[in-house]
């Protein structure tokens, strides 16, 4: 994600068209996200920040012992790859969204996905517990389900897995929300249950479209603190590219591991 469409860049505070320097996450507009400008800028190329990333993340899953799991991904917002990572071993798909036009758009890939999310299958077909599924397309139409629920909302110890890709960081402006999120994300999965977590680092806020979406600037020692106070057997990998492939932030932080449930 980038500073211009997505993610959690730096901008200047006089290009901050909305009222509060600090929003909360129920202050923020989320109806006027518009994935179509998000998805152009954040992953119409695969971007070798986002390819390590998908790597790292099959190759995690892959190696989980997952089969016929329920699976949920956390503010799935327009970006299908952490879906794409729970493929092979989920009997269900949850893409947990708020915003109604970010609901519609995941609907409408849900049912059969655009051309572009072909490269990030590609990736994930280079292991082979990804490259029995033969039809990816047609295996989301049939496990993937949409709903509008908001990460504080998940209810308890439901899920088998789970991703959330950079969500704590980028929806609200407030520290306590981002912790709040993880927590929240964690304790929505089973004691055990594999998961990965992206996080920008050192963000404050990112465009998508005209509209400006508010951030919060983490560093990696609270990142992990927040999810080890959860989770056991945590990896962590921080992928700082150079030189810089987007400005605004300092890294992508990715962390998976097994929620203590
Ligand atoms: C920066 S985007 C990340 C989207 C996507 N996961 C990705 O990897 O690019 C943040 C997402 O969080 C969603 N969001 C905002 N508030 C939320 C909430 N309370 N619960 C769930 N999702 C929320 C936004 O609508 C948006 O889709």
């Amino acid at each position: 994600m980038t500073p211009e469409a997505g993610g959690c860049g730096d901008l200047p505070a006089s290009s901050v068209p909305i009222e509060s320097a600090r929003p909360v996450n129920t202050e923020v507009e989320w109806d006027g996200f518009d994935p179509h400008a998000y998805v152009s800028h954040n992953y119409a190329d695969l971007r070798s920040d986002d390819r390590e990333l998908l790597r790292r993340t099959r190759d995690f899953f892959a190696g989980a012992r997952l089969a016929e799991a329920r699976c949920v991904d956390v503010g799935s917002g327009a970006n299908l790859y952490p879906a794409l990572t729970l493929l092979p071993f989920a009997r269900a798909i949850e893409l947990c969204e708020w915003s109604t036009s970010n609901l519609r758009w995941l609907r409408t890939q849900v049912d059969g996905y655009d051309k572009l999310w072909d490269p990030y299958w590609q990736v994930c077909l280079e292991h082979p517990a990804y490259a029995a599924l033969s039809d990816p397309r047609q295996r989301l139409a049939q496990v993937g389900r949409v709903s509008r629920t908001s990460v504080f909302d998940l209810p308890q110890h439901t899920w088998d897995a789970g991703t959330m890709f950079f969500v704590a960081c980028s929806i609200s402006a407030d520290r306590a929300e981002a912790d709040h999120a993880v927590a929240r994300f964690l304790g929505a999965l089973r004691p055990g249950a594999p998961f990965a977590v992206a996080v920008m680092l050192g963000s404050a806020g990112y465009r998508v479209g005209p509209r400006f979406f508010p951030a919060v600037a983490l560093h990696r020692a609270e990142v992990v603190a927040g999810i080890a106070a959860g989770a056991y057997e945590v990896t962590v990998y921080e992928e700082r590219p150079r030189p810089r492939l987007r400005d605004g932030y300092l890294s992508m932080l990715l962390v998976t591991g097994r929620a203590r449930g």
